[in-house]
């Protein structure tokens, strides 16, 4: 078994898939152990509470500088034994104190088909939003390893999602995370748990 820390921000929509994935007996070799949020309050939390699962709040302005909020974070995480983090809608950022310590055992979600549409800024609506604007009939969702740079990493997973003529971006955003995050990011969770998705062959896993 692997315990998982799942970091979350806001709907923690991308954390439900995940608990119901385990709920449903497909993350056999998952703990969900530990949910950290960087905002009070947010549904995500809640969502990990209804399941037990313990949750801590770290929101970074209550911390000098990235080095004592990365310091706080490994804090956190140590007692645990956590051998994967799974960002799932986290929009803080890591730094790389944190990221080196965790080298290779973390993986981002994001909300189009990076390397488009990625980097700093494209956060909620704003790739979908770039992806109408440019006329695209095909967008997505990336499983992706995190380094110490918004958004990049070794890809290892994507999922092509349609854009409709009709889509708004509120639309696109409801349907990639239906069509595609909230099924590719449990499914990595699982390879990875299970020590079938090794960060040195990175590529098209099949979801
Ligand atoms: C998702 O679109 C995810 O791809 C992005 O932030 C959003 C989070 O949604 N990184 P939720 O909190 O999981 O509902």
């Amino acid at each position: 078994m692997m315990n998982v820390a799942v970091f979350v921000s806001g709907g923690g929509s991308n954390l439900q898939a995940i608990l119901d994935a385990k709920q449903a007996g497909k993350l056999p070799e998952a703990t969900l152990s530990l949910v950290v949020a960087s905002r009070t309050g947010t549904k995500a939390a809640l969502r990990a509470q209804a399941y037990g699962i313990d949750s801590v709040v770290l929101r970074r302005k209550d911390y000098a500088d990235q080095a004592a909020y990365d310091r706080a974070l490994l804090h956190v995480l140590e007692p645990y034994g956590i051998g994967l983090v799974v960002l799932a809608g986290f929009l803080t950022k890591l730094g790389p104190d944190f990221v080196c310590a965790y080298e290779k055992r973390i993986m981002n979600i994001h909300p189009s088909l990076l390397p488009e549409f990625g980097g700093q800024g494209f956060y909620g609506l704003k790739p979908h939003e770039a992806v109408l604007a440019a006329g695209r009939t095909v967008t997505g969702a990336t499983v992706h390893l995190v380094t110490a740079d918004y958004d990049d990493g070794a890809i290892l997973c994507q999922k092509e999602v349609t854009v409709m003529p009709s889509d708004t971006a509120e639309a696109l955003q409801l349907r990639v995370m239906k069509e595609a995050e909230h099924l590719i990011l449990p499914k990595m969770v699982d390879l990875f748990t299970k020590g079938e998705l090794s960060s040195d062959t990175p590529g098209d896993q099949k979801v």
